[in-house]
């Protein structure tokens, strides 16, 4: 095992961690809006909006055009590469719109999830072959951090160690591409909320996701300091019969990364996931903010469907709704930013 290897470059361990205090400013969290092309479709029908180009054009610039007073819980927002170069009606870039509002650019990186060949129905993502030259694109185009997500399923016989250390491994070469271009890399191992399983059984498996995924990026030299973690909470599978309080969620997610994320990574940023409505993934984040537990990292948000749900619901591709969408995605980021603090009132936005 080689122990001669190089750390990136001072200036660029200085850029990353100077991006990196930006994006985990207190009281502030990440829009993600990088749904692939098809998971979008899914959220445009259920408010029975068709999935065009046009159509996600729209949704998008309702997102990045609410009032400005938005970044003050939300530092960065993550793109679909087909987003990052769409413009508003006016002509003004989406990347442009972002930078006006304080509000750091990021790109989904992977291409996606690919059958994992020989396990029990698991997945892979890929992306790596020609990763180096798009974020060297992508950082001339203003981006600065990149996300990379992986799944893991629960069930009696899975995540098999072959997913393990498959994940952890593609994971890591993405962190280490994305740091030698200058791009913070923003970690998703999202372990999957199908299920009946219970807490504890979330925990284990998370705690092997994340140890996998440390040693992977240890081997792999990749410079902590200048990465994001983005986790799913612990809480049980969606179909399990216990039901858990917050304090639950809470306690066993801030266990599982005592356990397992060095205290050098200085932010954890959470998915909110399927399952979690917008008000339990305010509250679940106030509560991991608030457990008495060390907590050696930023712990805030990096929500989805937590940030947008009610927006969309609202705005059913009517431009007559834009306002009042645009007002429910900005309570959602002040609950969830008050949350980031540990400082939310459940129930006390809706
Ligand atoms: P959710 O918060 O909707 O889980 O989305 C976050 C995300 O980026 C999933 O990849």
């Amino acid at each position: 095992m080689s122990t001669y290897f190089e750390y990136p470059d001072p200036e660029i361990q200085e850029e990353l961690k100077n991006i990196i205090k930006a994006i985990i400013a207190p009281g502030k969290g990440i829009l993600a809006a990088d749904e692939s092309t098809k998971t979008v479709g899914i959220r445009l029908a259920a408010v029975e909006i068709e999935n065009t180009e046009e159509n996600r054009r729209k949704w998008r610039q309702l997102l990045f055009t609410a009032d400005p007073v938005i970044s003050d819980n939300i530092s960065g927002a993550i793109l679909y590469p087909e987003t990052l170069y769409q413009k508003a009606d006016d002509g003004t870039p989406f990347i442009k719109l972002l930078e006006d509002r304080g509000i750091i650019p990021g790109v989904k990186v992977d291409t996606g999830l690919v059958p994992l060949f020989g396990s029990d129905d698991e997945h892979t993502a890929q992306g790596l072959d020609d990763l180096s030259k798009r974020c060297a694109k992508y950082k001339k185009d203003g981006c600065h951090f990149a996300k990379w997500r992986c799944v893991y399923r629960i069930s009696e016989t899975t995540p098999s160690y072959q997913a393990l250390i498959e994940n952890a491994n593609v994971l890591a070469r993405f962190a280490s591409i994305c740091q030698n271009e200058r791009i913070v890399p923003f970690l998703e191992p999202e372990v999957l909320t199908d299920g009946e399983h219970d807490l504890v059984r979330t925990q284990k498996v998370t705690e092997q996701v994340l140890a996998h995924l440390y040693k992977a990026l240890s081997d792999h030299h990749v410079y902590l300091e200048g990465t994001l973690l983005k986790p799913n909470m612990v809480m049980a599978g969606r179909s399990c019969k216990i039901q858990y309080s917050p304090q639950d969620v809470a306690q066993a997610t801030v266990t599982t990364l005592l356990r397992t994320v060095p205290p050098a990574v200085p932010g954890v940023l959470f998915l909110s996931g399927a399952g979690q409505n917008e008000e339990q993934a305010s509250v679940n984040l106030n509560a991991i903010n608030t457990v008495d537990l060390k907590k050696p990292w930023t712990l805030t948000f990096s929500y989805g469907r937590a940030l947008q749900s009610s927006a969309l619901r609202i705005w059913k591709g009517n431009s007559d709704n834009v306002t009042r969408a645009q007002e429910l995605l900005l309570k959602r980021a002040k609950a969830n930013g008050l949350a980031s603090l540990g400082k939310y009132v459940p129930g006390s936005i809706v």
